[in-house]
């Protein structure tokens, strides 16, 4: 699965941003790689690996019981897991097509596993923080097995004043949108909800900053 960045589907993606702010993709990740991340999340999960979510970055990011309900583990460029390395090689090929063809200058990509148990949620909010803006492109891939529309778990993006989009989350799908221009909230679900969400991130103005 060694995509090109001019690969259409990648294209297509760099498009719909371009034209429209959001783009979504049904089949996406290839369902052995959907099923092997999905297991992975389950299993890091299970030894503990998977910390409550916080607002905003820093030491002890607070967590506010009202505003987010996930679970995350954050991965490392060097993750030794194979379905993790071949996660984050697609991305780093998506992100290339990016700066060919949109000059964005993203640098480097940051990402984690989060697990939203039944009945988690996710309140409207943008994916930019006061201290690091960064943050240029919000990309969502979900892990969900056969996931029905009863069991809610929706991404609504607001793409406008009127205008709503509701997603479901089904595995092996990606959504994708301009992460200091779209507000979303994560809706509850009736069952566990999996995914990997990452940013690309630009090159950060400020030299004292990391
Ligand atoms: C986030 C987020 C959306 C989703 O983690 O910032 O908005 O559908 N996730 O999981
Ligand atoms: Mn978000």
């Amino acid at each position: 699965m060694a995509l090109h960045p001019e690969h259409p589907l990648l294209q297509r993606i760099v498009d719909d941003l371009a034209s429209h702010g959001w783009s979504r993709q049904s089949i996406f990740l290839p369902p052995d790689l959907t099923a092997e991340l999905a297991a992975e999340c389950r299993l890091r999960h299970a030894r503990g690996e998977l910390e409550r979510a916080g607002i905003g970055r820093g030491d002890s990011p607070l967590i506010r019981e009202g505003v987010r309900g996930d679970h995350i583990a954050w991965l490392e460029p060097d993750d030794a897991h194979p379905g993790v390395q071949r996660y984050l090689h697609l991305m780093d090929t998506l992100r290339e097509a990016f700066n060919r063809t949109l000059f964005l200058g993203l640098e480097d990509y940051e990402s984690h596993f989060a697990l939203y148990p039944p009945g988690a949620f996710y309140a409207r909010h943008l994916d930019r923080f006061r201290d690091d803006d960064r943050r240029m492109v919000s990309l969502v891939l979900y892990l969900n097995d056969a996931w029905l529309p009863e069991q809610g778990g929706e991404l609504r993006l607001y793409l406008d004043e009127q205008r709503q989009q509701d997603v479901l989350p089904l595995g092996g799908s990606l959504v994708c949108f301009l992460s200091g221009q779209l507000p979303h909230e994560v809706l509850p679900a009736t069952r566990e909800r999996l995914s990997l969400t990452g940013w690309f991130r630009r090159r950060g103005d400020n030299p004292l900053q990391a």
